[in-house]
């Protein structure tokens, strides 16, 4: 269960506290002695990052902020600091905990309670025996002391309600999770979070001529589904929608292609794209942010089954455009770009697609940045990198110039799904943009979106990556339109 996380304005002496300090000067309600305050102080001049006091009523945890660096990273340290407090805190089975500051900078509180309720996740669902650690309680209320307005802390409140959703959303396996039920799912948080959600089937996604989203599932024994989830506000803002595409292959075999070795690790995290478009569109949608904003998710399995889509099968996609299969385990660029020419119908500002798309990105960029790349207005990208920064989900832009482009032409097609080796990552945002009829950025999160071990409170296999981005960056792009 996820914390509950509420405000306090003051705190009762037998109460557990974990307070930041901004310099070294230990605040008199924390109602120590003489000694511990000087215990703690050495503690911190010596450098730990942290000193924890047990009093046998209480404890107190106190945290030096590191004064080097700028806003965003003392934020970051403060997240990584309360995931190296998680396991000292829950072994001291807290019912609940105040989480306060003393001359700390602004939002030092949220940075902290926000790292510790990101590390404080589990995927439990399927343990029939409640593990060791588990037999602690977690603090199930966090009470915030002198720190966010109602206003941050019903943004942390959603924020990190969705991280926790998506989080569980690309941990269910495929055997739980195939299209439908992820369908499912999405039209239950959509009720649950205000916004609203159609289904297409697979006789629809006929019709619409969806020639992508069908090939890819051709090897399967569930059908496809095309989700259109959709916030639209009473006076939005924007006149055109701002569009978000998730890719939503519940479980990647690669097809015909079938991945070998390890490669099928963790493929059923290949609808993390997915899952973060759906937990964006569930926390705009619990703020309230004034923007009209469409979710648009296709989604399947990609499997090598009797009738599966072969190397070399020419399929018509929903714009018309005709793509030469070179790789069945390219399925991705083939169920987006079916959605992004679907996005045309709503003549959409800008076109945001999030897709655990290349191997290439995540070895370029490691698990360390989200890969970028496109053709919007240079606005968009810079407010991407600062939002990046500031939630510490950093971006890294890769070329876009239309060279790249020729990598994937066909000689008996329109087009090919895979280019050679080279330029992996570009060539898929290339192959996406052959069906963006409106301006595009095109987010890979193949090195972040499902991660082999925990990145501090970036917990592996599925961490929730581009959730608290892309929320950040359509709250803070609302911002900017109401500002003027
Ligand atoms: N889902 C994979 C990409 C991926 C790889 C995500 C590793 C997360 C971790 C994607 O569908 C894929 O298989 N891409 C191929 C494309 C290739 C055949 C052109 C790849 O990157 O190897
Ligand atoms: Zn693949
Ligand atoms: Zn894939």
């Amino acid at each position: 269960m996820k914390p509950a996380i509420s405000k306090i304005s003051q705190i009762h002496p037998d109460q557990s506290v974990i307070c930041i300090l901004g310099k070294n000067e230990i605040p008199e309600w924390l109602k120590l002695s003489k000694s511990e305050k000087e215990f703690a102080l050495k503690q911190l001049t010596a450098g730990e990052e942290y000193a924890v006091i047990n009093s046998y009523y209480k404890n107190t945890y106190i945290i030096r902020i590191n004064e080097n660096g700028s806003g965003y990273k003392q934020k970051e340290e403060l997240r990584k600091t309360a995931f190296n407090l998680r396991k000292i805190i829950r072994s001291n089975n807290h019912t609940e905990l105040v989480i306060a500051s003393h001359n700390a900078f602004n939002g030092a509180v949220e940075a902290f309670t926000e790292g510790l309720v990101l590390s404080f996740y589990k995927f439990g669902k399927y343990k029939t025996k409640k593990e060791k650690e588990e037999k602690y309680n977690y603090p199930s209320v966090l009470l915030l002391f002198q720190g966010p307005d109602d206003e941050d802390l019903k943004w942390l409140t959603d924020l990190t309600d969705s991280v926790y959703f998506v989080r569980d959303l690309i941990n269910e396996p495929v055997n739980h999770l195939n299209a439908p039920a992820l369908a499912d799912e999405i039209k239950k948080i959509g009720t649950s979070a205000g916004f609203s959600v159609e289904v297409l089937n697979k006789g629809k996604i006929e019709t619409l001529k969806m020639g992508g989203l069908l090939a890819v599932n051709k090897g399967s024994v569930d059908p496809p589904v095309f989700c259109i989830l959709e916030w639209k506000p009473e006076k939005p803002l924007n006149a055109s929608p701002l569009v978000l595409v998730g890719k939503g292959i519940v479980y990647d075999t690669g097809g015909l292609n079938i991945k070998t070795g390890d490669y099928m690790d963790n493929m059923k995290a290949d609808m993390a794209g997915a899952a973060a478009v759906t937990g964006v569109m569930a926390t705009i949608a619990r703020t309230g942010i004034p923007l009209h904003v469409i979710g648009l998710i296709p989604a399947t399995d990609n499997r090598p089954g009797g009738n599966a889509y072969t190397q070399g099968d020419i399929i018509t996609m929903h714009n018309g455009m005709n793509v030469e299969v070179g790789n069945t385990d390219a399925e991705g660029r083939l169920i987006l770009a079916d959605a992004i020419s679907y996005a045309s119908r709503f003549k959409p500002e800008l076109i945001i697609d999030i897709a655990t798309l290349t191997g290439s990105a995540a070895m370029t960029f490691g698990v360390q940045a989200i890969a970028v790349m496109g053709n919007a207005d240079r606005k968009y990208f810079r407010l991407l990198e600062e939002c990046g920064n500031e939630v510490y989900e950093r971006t890294a832009e890769l070329p876009f110039w239309e060279e790249y482009g020729e990598l994937i032409k066909s000689d008996i097609a329109d087009i090919r799904n895979v280019g050679g080796r080279e330029a992996g990552a570009i060539t898929a945002g290339k192959f996406l943009e052959n069906f963006a009829e409106y301006p595009m950025i095109h987010m890979d999160i193949a090195g972040t979106g499902s991660l082999k071990k925990d990145d501090f409170y970036r917990l592996k296999d599925g961490p929730g990556s581009g959730v608290r981005l892309l929320s950040t960056f359509i709250k803070k792009y609302a911002e900017g339109l109401m500002a003027k």
